[in-house]
């Protein structure tokens, strides 16, 4: 890879890979690292520019995470966002407040568009807020370049020194043309010409794994889902028969799922890897006997899961790295980051504290599903393992509230085989950010020919998502939403009620545990 590398200091926000996200998305290659990171470090990886995140801290805290002024001496373009603007004032002598009331939520601001940060932006723009402290006055050699009401430095510049800073997000979504803002700063103020891709991520994670794993040998986690799956790819391109793909067929996974799997990762697929499948549906099921509290379903699932790869490591024999198809959202989610856990996805939050690997490689850990998918096509992998659907590690365990049983799995592989039929029917599979069949742990009266049912009720799930972080729920037309509940109903033994969820993400999530 060219030196194009742009680099995001980490001081705790919650948007941080959005940053990294969105300058990659104007193809030039970012990652986020700790604000800890050192300048002997960013010196050695000769960034063309270094952005300051937010964060929820007031940069006079005593504990305040706070980077050494050197680090604005190198000579690169800064970038400094929300917390980061307040940080970079305070680091050469400006002078933060704090105000009576926060400022929060999407504010106008006036632009002043002679700054190379706004080059082509319009004078007045709605952007995110989120802060209490503000820019009371800039350093010296700065000028304000926009305001709003209440905050009299919204954006300020030292162009000389390239130095920028905003006090609003220009990485939300909420904030109109702030992609163009990010790619004035990476363009215009850094230099960049822009020549990094998605192919550039794929051939560098092959050469950097390959010179990770040396000669050892590599166990991938493989669900079948296409973070994994992916995961798997990269790594079979990186080392070979290295590498063993371990599938669990923990019993909790959608209709023929296993067998799916295994014809693409197996001996009659495409790939030159070894693959083993692991049928352990019994041990799982007895694992989960009684339990019903969310979490602790997801821990239970977690640690079987490297148990059953532990144990096949040890057949194979000194296996040193376990491969793990974590993505951001996953990471974020299980709250690694400053963040509150919201869920422990399995394959982070949810491992358990002593694992028998030398390392954990997660190769994806610091993409968007998107991006995985755009990693995946580059990789030649078939678009219609692609484009799946995201299914989660822990599976229909947390698709059934409340116990899992077998009877119950089988309930909902068939309700959810149904509706994913139905779905393709109609041709709403691709549109769809993700659905499927869940089960309620209700049961219900219903009346069936003459009888009275007293049995489950099933609820259908669809949302559209670009990033799975925040979903809306999906209008599915009433006739294909109808004709799979009376499928469901008629078909599926042990169901006599069909819901339909309409809630988002917040103040749902999209899985139901
Ligand atoms: P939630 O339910 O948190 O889901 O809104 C967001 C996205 O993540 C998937 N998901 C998981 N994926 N392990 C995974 O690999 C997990 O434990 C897990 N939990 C949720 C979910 O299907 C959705 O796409």
């Amino acid at each position: 890879m060219d030196n194009e590398l742009v680099i995001v200091l980490d001081f705790g926000g919650q948007y941080n890979q959005l940053i990294a996200r969105r300058v990659r998305e104007c193809n030039v290659y970012c990652e986020v690292h700790p604000y800890t990171l050192g300048i002997e470090k960013i010196k050695e990886m000769k960034p063309k520019g270094i952005i300051f995140t937010g964060g929820p801290d007031s940069v006079y805290g005593e504990k305040s995470p706070r980077c050494g002024k050197e680090v604005l001496e190198l000579g690169i373009p800064v970038l400094g966002i929300c917390y980061g603007a307040q940080l970079m004032a305070y680091l050469l002598g400006g002078q933060v407040k704090t105000a009576p009331v926060s400022e929060f939520g999407k504010t106008e601001v006036k632009i002043d568009i002679s700054s190379d940060l706004f080059h082509n932006v319009s004078t007045d723009i709605i952007a995110w807020m989120s802060h209490t402290d503000y820019i009371a006055e800039v350093p010296e050699g700065f000028r304000i370049c926009a305001s709003t009401p209440v905050c009299p430095v919204a954006a300020m510049e030292y162009k000389e020194k390239r130095f920028y800073a905003t006090q609003f997000h220009p990485e939300v979504m909420h904030t109109q043309e702030g992609t163009k803002i990010l790619s004035n700063f990476v363009y215009n103020v850094c230099g960049c010409n822009g020549s990094w891709k998605m192919s550039s991520f794929v051939e560098d994670a092959i050469k950097s794994l390959r010179e990770k794993a040396g000669k050892g040998k590599v166990l991938c986690a493989l669900s079948g889902g296409v973070d994994s799956s992916v995961a798997a790819v990269l790594l079979s391109k990186a080392v070979g028969k290295q590498l063993t793909c371990v599938f669990a067929d923990h019993g909790l996974l959608r209709k023929n799922e296993g067998d799916e799997v295994e014809a693409v990762f197996g001996p009659e697929g495409p790939y030159d890897l070894n693959f083993i499948r692991v049928n352990c549906q019994e041990r799982f099921y007895e694992k989960l006997k009684g339990i019903t509290e969310p979490e602790q379903k997801r821990r239970i699932i977690g640690e079987e899961f490297i148990r059953v790869f532990e144990e096949e490591a040890k057949k194979i024999g000194a296996v040193d790295f376990l491969v793990q198809g974590t993505i951001y959202p996953d990471v974020i989610e299980s709250g690694l980051g400053k963040s509150a856990v919201i869920k422990s996805h399995h394959n982070v939050g949810g491992l358990p504290d002593c694992v028998d690997f030398k390392e954990i490689i997660e190769p994806l850990r610091m993409l968007f599903k998107d991006e995985v998918r755009k990693a995946g096509i580059e990789l030649g992998i078939p678009e219609n393992l692609v484009f799946r659907q995201p299914f989660p590690g822990p599976g229909l365990g947390i698709r059934i509230i409340g116990e899992v049983t077998a009877e119950k799995c089988h309930i909902v592989q068939e309700a959810d085989a149904i509706y994913r039929e139905e779905i393709a029917k109609a041709g709403l599979d691709r549109d769809l950010g993700q659905y499927f069949a869940a089960l309620t742990n209700m049961r219900s009266v219903g009346v069936m020919g003459d009888g009275r049912t007293y049995d489950y009720a099933v609820v259908l799930r669809a949302v559209n998502t670009s990033d799975f972080m925040t979903a809306e729920p999906a209008r599915i037309p009433w006739e294909v939403l109808e004709k799979a509940a009376s499928r469901i109903v008629n078909e599926v033994k042990g169901v006599n009620r069909v819901l339909y969820d309409c809630t988002g993400k917040p103040p749902a999530t999209i899985e139901f545990e």
